[in-house]
């Protein structure tokens, strides 16, 4: 209470981009105890968020939401305390109606009941989707509003992470209804880009050519979402692998989404399978070098600053004068492009290579080869 929240985007897991339903107490502990294994919490990821699907359709008759027992039999306090005694906070999630997406108990109507629950059970973080809701951006603003109150009236910090897809311009108001964090677009598939396949979905790149426009509305405590991380499913979900469309990413395309969401300042939840991942996606998700320019302190949104042919060259200033640069090729060949560094406004710039992670020398431009889908990123100093 009093404190700011969230003054660097939050990093942890979510349990819908690969389990969906398949959600248990033994998951969440699980994963968990991966995450501390394999060094992730310590570098940051230290939310655990359970989603959809851990509370039965219909409220009790004490009007409290009934957590289904066959998933999580000690209750969600249970879990709150084991995962706060190892360093972990936990999120959980909600709707802003009387069902949430998947069609079990939302809030609508009992977000005080909700929220004292929430907090009881030492929740630490709400993420409140929107199915079943009307569309106005009024009654959003209006639903938003109501349980952000609701939270607050608590005694408990909790991180209120405001999920209505972008669709109703969440970046103008959701920060003054109590919202940290607020979902840009629609869901993010497993998927490069979808923008030709007619089926309206959204792949990593559709989501970072909405995300982008959005820079201005990111601050410490305030940031844009453009959805959970999937690095790592490789194609194996059925939460958000559905239909007619080829799923899956190759690991460059993969590095790209890692290196863009910390470009962008965007909440890094991951939502593969942590318990059983190999080095290659690992390496990825535990880049310490790419995290610090997701976490860094100034809290600012990079931006594009120029397109050549098929490359992007995007900066994100960082705190101390330093600045973080990447080069994304979004074509389907290799490129080579050129960038000056006074684009970034240095004469001469120290720079770093942070896939690399080695000191590749003081230039005034940098020349690259950039295979297709690749992304660069240095840092300049
Ligand atoms: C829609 C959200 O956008 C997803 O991230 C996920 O929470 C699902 N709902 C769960 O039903």
């Amino acid at each position: 209470i009093g404190k700011e929240l969230a003054l660097t985007p939050v990093m942890g897991w979510n349990s819908w981009n690969t389990f969906g339903q398949d959600l248990t107490e033994a998951l969440v502990i699980e994963t968990a105890e991966a995450m501390i294994a394999n060094g992730m919490r310590d570098l940051g990821y230290n939310y655990i968020n359970i989603d959809d699907l851990w509370q039965l359709k219909e409220r009790g008759a004490d009007g409290h939401i009934v957590i289904d027992s066959t998933k999580f039999p000690r209750g969600i306090k249970y879990v709150a305390d084991y995962l706060h005694e190892r360093g972990f906070r936990l999120g959980i999630y909600s709707d802003a109606s009387k069902y949430t997406c998947a069609g079990v108990c939302g809030s609508y109507g009992f977000e005080e009941i909700d929220a004292r629950d929430f907090a009881e059970w030492g929740v630490d973080l709400l993420k409140y989707d929107y199915c079943g809701a009307p569309a106005s951006r009024d009654t959003a603003i209006a639903r938003y509003r109501k349980m952000g109150e609701a939270l607050r009236a608590t005694d408990r910090s909790i991180i209120y992470s405001v999920c209505e897809w972008g669709r109703r311009e969440p970046w103008e108001w959701a920060r003054e209804v109590g919202g940290h964090y607020w979902r840009t677009t629609e869901d993010i598939r497993d998927a490069w880009d979808l923008r030709e396949s007619g089926t309206g979905l959204y792949g990593i790149l559709d989501i970072i050519d909405k995300n982008a426009k959005l820079a201005d509305y990111a601050f410490p405590g305030a940031w844009n979402d453009p959805d959970m991380l999937v690095i790592g499913i490789c194609g194996k979900s059925s939460s958000i692998n559905s239909g007619d469309v080829q799923y899956g990413c190759n690991l460059k395309e993969y590095r790209t989404h890692m290196s863009m969401w910390c470009m962008m300042a965007a909440p890094l939840l991951c939502g593969n399978d942590v318990r059983n991942m190999p080095d290659s996606v690992l390496r990825i998700l535990t880049n310490p070098e790419i995290i610090a320019i997701n976490q860094d302190v100034l809290g600012l949104q990079g931006r594009m600053m120029k397109k050549e042919g098929n490359c992007e060259i995007w900066m994100k200033p960082l705190d101390g004068g330093r600045v973080a640069l990447a080069v994304m090729n979004r074509g389907d060949e290799p490129e080579e492009v050129v960038v000056p560094l006074d684009l970034l406004g240095f004469g001469k710039a120290f720079v770093r290579d942070v896939w690399l992670h080695q000191n590749v020398g003081e230039f005034e431009q940098l020349k690259l080869n950039l295979e297709p889908h690749v992304t660069a990123v240095f840092k300049l100093e």
